[in-house]
């Protein structure tokens, strides 16, 4: 594995879409890369992707994100780098009634969304306090904003992303470390298919953003120490929505447009 002075990034789930995105614009800026996924072939291709246009030296661990005590795993491996930023991207969505979708499915996504990402966090925060700089992008949602039916742990462990992070930021204020989390609306990556996988119908189309603009945008924000970025106008306008609604009115609606999108 390499190791150097220079600025480190790692990225979680970089092995596509936003992830990707977020590499690429890391390795423009000089830095060099920890890239982490369980697509070990899609990893090993973002990586030749990369190179072929920056000169920067990338890292692949192939880890599943969504076991048990994986965090402690991939600190033990990168340890002795120095991280100036650290990106939890990784994620997927599921679609279904709770009482019926699988629950081994389920329980990965729990662990990969909300222990793995904040135990590496509680990892590496220490070194970068201790320092006095470093920057943490985690990928929420605008679905962290309202109760989610049909995609109920997903919209839940969003929320939970997004409470956590605006909180810690809260906490590191003063330390020269910054947290943002970056709650995109809904963008063309395989994100949508993966949510899809069990439906016959996915009319998302409507608002649906390209990665590398929803990219560039939560890496601006991450580096202005923003804290919470939504990409998009209308997003925005959503995201405070349900402030002016009852929470009972706006899980009605967000069910009412799920069942127009998807079918189960
Ligand atoms: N796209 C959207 O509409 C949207 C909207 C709001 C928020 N987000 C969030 O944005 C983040 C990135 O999603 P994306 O849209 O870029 O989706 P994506 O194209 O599917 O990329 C996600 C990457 O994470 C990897 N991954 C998933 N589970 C993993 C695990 N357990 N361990 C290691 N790697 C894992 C995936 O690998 P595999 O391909 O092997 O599964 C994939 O390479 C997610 O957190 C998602 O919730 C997406």
């Amino acid at each position: 594995m390499v190791k150097n002075k220079i600025k480190t990034a790692l990225v979680t789930g970089a092995a596509s879409g936003l992830g990707y995105e977020l590499a690429l614009l890391l390795a423009k800026d000089a830095y060099n890369l920890i890239l982490i996924d369980k697509d070990s072939e899609g990893l090993n291709e973002a990586k030749i992707n990369i190179q072929k246009t920056y000169n920067t030296e990338v890292s692949l661990l192939i880890k599943d994100l969504g076991t048990i005590n994986i965090a402690d795993e991939i600190y033990n491996e990168i340890k002795d780098f120095t991280l100036d930023v650290v990106v939890n991207n990784a994620g997927f969505g599921m679609f279904g009634t709770f009482y019926e979708t699988d629950w081994q499915r389920e329980s990965e996504m729990l662990q990969l969304h909300i222990l793995t990402t904040t135990h590496l966090i509680k990892l590496i925060l220490p070194d970068m306090v201790k320092r006095g700089s470093g920057k943490i992008l985690n990928l929420s949602s605008l679905a962290a904003f309202q109760p989610g039916p049909m995609m109920a742990l997903y919209y839940a462990s969003k929320s939970y992303l997004l409470s956590f992070s605006q909180a810690i930021s809260n906490e590191l204020k003063g330390t020269g470390v910054t947290v943002t989390v970056l709650c995109p609306g809904p963008t063309k990556t395989s994100f949508q298919e993966v949510v899809s996988e069990k439906t016959t119908k996915n009319k998302i189309s409507f608002n649906m953003a390209c990665p590398k603009d929803v990219a560039a945008y939560g890496y601006k924000a991450m580096h202005n120490g923003r804290v919470v970025a939504i990409p998009g106008l209308f997003n925005k306008f959503l995201s405070v929505l349900p402030r002016m609604l009852t929470r009972n009115r706006t899980t009605k609606i967000v069910r009412k447009i799920q069942d127009k999108n998807r079918d189960s």
